[in-house]
C-alpha cells in the first residue's frame, strides 16, 4: 500500500491526556473528536500516532472517537509507530525494541486500541540491537497476515533504510524525519556537501531525504511548524516577520508559508502537523495546495532564518 498523496498528515501526539499515564478523561475524547473533525474538514485523510504517545492514550482516544463516529473512522487512514519503550518504575530509562516478538505484540495492542488494523506501521527509531532478519520477518509476516497494511520507518538515515529494506524485500512506504525551517540540516548539508568540517548541516546524515525521494519512500516531516516558532502571532523575529510578509503577499496564513517552504522541496515532503487547536489546524488548510512561493521567496526565507547568505 502506498502512503497518502495528500500534502498534510494530522499528528496526534498532543491527544490522550497527560504524558504521565495511559489514563484519559471524556474531555480528552472530546478534544480528539474536535481535532479529527477539523482535520477532515480541511481535507486531511491520514492520522499519525504512536504506541508511546501519552503512554498509549493517543491511540486509545482515536479508537474511542472511531467508535463514536463511524464516518470519521471510514475517512481516516491510521499510521502508528512502535519500537520505543518509555521509562517506567521498573526500568527508568528509554529503550528501543525492534525484536520480532515485540513488534508483533505492539501491532496487536495498537490494533486493539484503534479498533482496527493500522494502515501503516512505522518503526519509530533505529534500534542498535536490531537483528535485521528477525525484525524483517516480523514485518513481512504482519504484511502477509494483514495485521498492518504497509510498513515504514522514522528517524532512519539512508543506510539504515537500505539495510532493513534489503532484508524485508521492499522499501518502507515512508520515513518520518524532523524537518522544518528550524531543523533544516537537510538543506544546509545539501548546499555544503562537497566541503568537510563543521559547517551548518554537517551534523545531518547526508542524502537521507534525497535517497528516500529516489526510492519512492515518502518523506514525512515531524514538527514541521517548529512548534509555532515562526508562525505564532506573538513571535517577533526577522524570520517571523518575513513569514508574515509572505503570508500577506500570498493572501494566506503564516503557518501555510512555513509549510510551503517544506512542501516546495522536490522530495515531496509531507508535513505532519501536531497542533490540537482547531483554529491553528484551519490555518494550515492552504498548505494542502501546491506551494505558491517563488524560488526567490524560498531562498529569501532560507537566508533570513540562517542569518546570512547561502555559501
Ligand atoms: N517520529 C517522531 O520521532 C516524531 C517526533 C515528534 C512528533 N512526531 C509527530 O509529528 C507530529 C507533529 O509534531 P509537533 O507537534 O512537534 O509539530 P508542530 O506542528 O510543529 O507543533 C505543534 C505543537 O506546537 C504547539 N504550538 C504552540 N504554538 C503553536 C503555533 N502557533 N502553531 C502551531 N503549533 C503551536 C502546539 O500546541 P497546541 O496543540 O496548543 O496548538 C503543538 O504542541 C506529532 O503530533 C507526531 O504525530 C513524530
Amino acid at each position: 500500500m502506498k502512503p497518502t498523496h495528500k500534502r498534510l498528515i494530522m499528528g496526534t501526539m498532543g491527544l490522550g491526556g497527560s504524558w504521565e499515564s495511559p489514563d484519559y478523561e471524556p474531555a480528552d475524547i472530546d478534544l480528539a473528536h474536535a481535532v479529527l473533525e477539523k482535520a477532515k474538514e480541511i481535507g486531511i485523510d491520514t492520522l499519525d500516532t504512536a504506541d508511546i504517545y501519552r503512554h498509549g492514550a493517543s491511540e486509545s482516544v482515536i479508537g474511542e472517537v472511531f467508535k463514536r463516529d463511524r464516518e470519521l473512522e471510514r475517512h481516516f487512514r491510521v499510521q502508528t509507530k512502535c519500537s520505543i519503550q518509555l521509562p517506567n518504575l521498573q526500568h527508568p530509562w528509554t529503550r528501543y525494541n525492534s525484536a520480532g516478538t515485540y513488534i508483533r505484540e505492539a501491532i496487536e495492542l495498537s490494533a486493539r486500541k484503534l479498533g482496527r488494523a493500522p494502515e501503516i506501521m512505522l518503526l519509530h527509531r533505529f534500534d542498535p540491537l536490531m537483528d535485521l532478519k528477525d525484525t524483517a520477518f516480523a514485518i513481512k509476516s504482519a504484511l502477509d497476515s494483514g495485521t498492518i497494511g504497509a510498513w515504514g520507518v522514522s528517524n532512519y538515515s539512508a543506510w539504515q533504510v537500505e539495510r532493513l529494506a534489503d532484508e524485508v524485500g521492499s522499501y518502507p512506504v515512508a520515513n518520518q524525519l524532523e524537518l522544518s525551517l528550524s531543523a533544516r540540516g537537510f538543506v544546509e548539508h545539501a548546499m555544503n556537501a562537497p566541503f568537510t568540517g563543521s559547517r551548518p548541516g554537517s551534523d545531518y546524515q547526508p542524502g537521507t531525504v534525497e535517497y528516500c525521494a529516489d526510492h519512492e519512500v515518502q518523506v514525512q516531516a515531524w514538527s514541521p511548524l517548529a512548534r509555532g516558532a515562526f508562525s505564532a502571532p506573538e513571535v517577533s523575529s526577522p524570520t517571523a516577520d518575513k513569514v508574515r510578509e509572505l503570508a500577506q503577499t500570498h493572501e494566506t496564513t503564516p503557518a501555510t508559508i512555513v509549510l510551503w517552504w517544506l512542501t516546495m522541496h522536490p522530495a515531496g515532503i509531507v508535513p505532519v502537523i501536531g497542533t490540537t487547536n482547531a483554529e491553528r489546524i484551519a490555518s494550515c488548510r492552504d498548505a494542502l495546495a501546491p506551494s505558491k512561493l517563488t524560488r526567490l521567496e524560498w531562498y529569501e526565507l532560507l537566508t533570513t532564518v540562517r542569518g546570512g547568505n547561502c555559501p
